[in-house]
């Protein structure tokens, strides 16, 4: 497995630019599946998660072309397969969201029941219960969730959530888009990644409103139709590297983002030293205020609240800041991992269910570290950034699961990172950098060199 080598201590300094959202184009590409007609995606990250995600629209049948290689057209003329299967599902559990579409449009699928994961038990009764209230027949037949609509289309119906989930939320509404008649999402999701698919399939002919808000109107339609669309800027991304400036003394401007995506973190970041500021609505400069770091508590909600996928990134920051700092993780059950791997660095943090006290500004010593999950690795890299010595992050293909080419972006800001290849031969520019991890999957990339 490939690992990084990162020798900190060094402020970062330059420009950033931002890829599109993962959270945004995987249930965008999802979407797609809903219509026989080409639906064409621009700003798609290159990103393992989303070459995972190519893989399945080909093998129910879709044809997925790539004439760049963040641009995505592809038509689902040809679906034969219904079926996410396990192979597939137990890499990528976003896999779920090709069961909503696949209902929705031909009135059956079969999804592998995504396992547990390394944050949390994540069940997705809640998409299943919904599918039940939009009139499809929901089994379990040998690990797989097999659903049918008797008449072979769903009705439209009352949905009410009793805890918001995102991917339940894009589930229901691509189902819905297709339905007869009218739904009604209560406790919806409102993360911006919500609004951006629903702007897609309202450009593919569906009627959706309320998207954003925790009411969402579905009037069903008969059919949808092409289009193009452009992915929203990755706000997780964005944060992450705020706070890369921010851990390691730097300045950086992040070009290519949506601050109004993430105000709940740089309000925070600003609350605990961080200057922030607009260039303009999507540019930030970012670095430290003269008065350094403050510790500041934190709880993670769901959106517009501060988001549980910065959380780990954020703890990082909270290990160099003044005094201690609380952090509350409300939405996952095991997201504290990265935790015991600062603290090999030297970080002072104690964990007690699900709240993490952290005595700031510890002297982080390189150690070698283990990644568990994808935020908990961009935990580590900036931990790893502003620590002395060298640090050694094993099983990073976490990080390329959701970071584009993360290791170019700072080396070009100044930070010492290389990755080491299980392979030592191997070359690591950026198709290599993702492209590496794309052969780990077996995936046959278009154009292996970036335009
Ligand atoms: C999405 O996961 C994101 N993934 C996650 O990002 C993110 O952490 C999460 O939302 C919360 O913001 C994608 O968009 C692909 P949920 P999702 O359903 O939809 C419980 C990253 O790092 N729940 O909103 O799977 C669940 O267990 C990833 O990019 C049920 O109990 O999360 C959790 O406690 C990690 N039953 C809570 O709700 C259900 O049927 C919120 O989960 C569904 C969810």
């Amino acid at each position: 497995m490939d690992k990084f080598l990162i020798r900190g201590g060094r402020p970062l300094q330059g420009k950033i630019e931002i890829g599109g959202a993962k959270n945004s184009a995987l249930p965008c590409l999802a979407a797609t599946l809903l219509t026989a007609e080409t639906v064409t995606l621009h700003n798609v990250p290159y990103v393992k998660d989303l070459i995972t995600q190519r893989r399945l629209l080909e093998d129910l049948g879709a044809t997925v072309l790539t004439p760049e290689l963040r641009t995505h057209k592809v038509t689902a003329k040809n679906v034969t397969l219904f079926e996410a299967p396990y192979e597939l599902v137990k890499t990528m559990r976003a896999s779920v969201l090709a069961l909503g579409p696949l209902l929705g449009r031909f009135g059956q699928a079969k999804v592998s029941l995504p396992g547990g994961c390394a944050i949390g038990t994540r069940p997705i009764d809640l998409h299943l219960k919904a599918f039940e209230q939009l009139g499809a027949q929901v089994s379990l037949e040998k690990g797989d969730v097999v659903a049918r609509a008797p008449k072979g289309r769903l009705v439209g119906s009352d949905v009410d959530f009793e805890t918001v989930t995102v991917t339940g939320t894009e589930n229901v509404m691509m189902a819905a888009a297709l339905a007869t008649g009218r739904t009604v999402i209560r406790n919806a999701a409102m993360e911006p990644e919500i609004e951006d698919l629903a702007d897609l399939l309202n450009k593919m002919g569906a009627r959706i409103k309320g998207a954003g808000t925790p009411q969402i109107d579905i009037e069903g339609v008969d059919e949808l139709g092409s289009a193009e669309h452009t992915i929203i800027p990755d706000r997780i991304e964005t944060g992450t590297f705020i706070v890369a400036a921010a851990i390691t003394d730097g300045e950086l401007e992040i070009k290519g983002c949506r601050p109004d995506h993430l105000v709940a973190v740089i309000d925070k970041l600003r609350e605990a030293g961080v200057s922030i500021e607009e260039l303009n609505p999507s540019t930030l400069l970012v670095k430290r205020e003269p008065s350094g770091l403050k510790s500041r508590d934190v709880t993670t909600e769901p959106h517009p609240k501060f988001p549980t996928d910065m959380q780990a990134q954020y703890m990082a920051l909270m290990t160099q800041a003044e005094g201690t700092s609380v952090i509350i993780e409300t939405i996952f059950e095991n997201r504290f991992m990265h935790a015991s791997e600062m603290k090999r660095m030297g970080a002072d943090i104690q964990i007690s269910g699900s709240s993490a006290v952290v005595r700031g500004r510890a002297q982080l010593v390189g150690a070698p570290v283990l990644a568990s999950d994808l935020r908990a690795s961009a935990s580590l890299v900036l931990a790893g950034l502003a620590a002395g010595g060298e640090t050694l992050i094993d099983r990073v293909y976490h990080i390329d699961r959701g970071y584009e080419t993360i290791v170019r972006k700072l080396r070009s800001v100044g930070a010492d990172i290389e990755r080491i290849k299980e392979d030592v031969t191997q070359p690591t520019n950026d198709a290599a950098e993702t492209a590496g991890a794309a052969v780990a999957i077996g995936t046959v990339v278009d154009n292996p060199s970036p335009s």
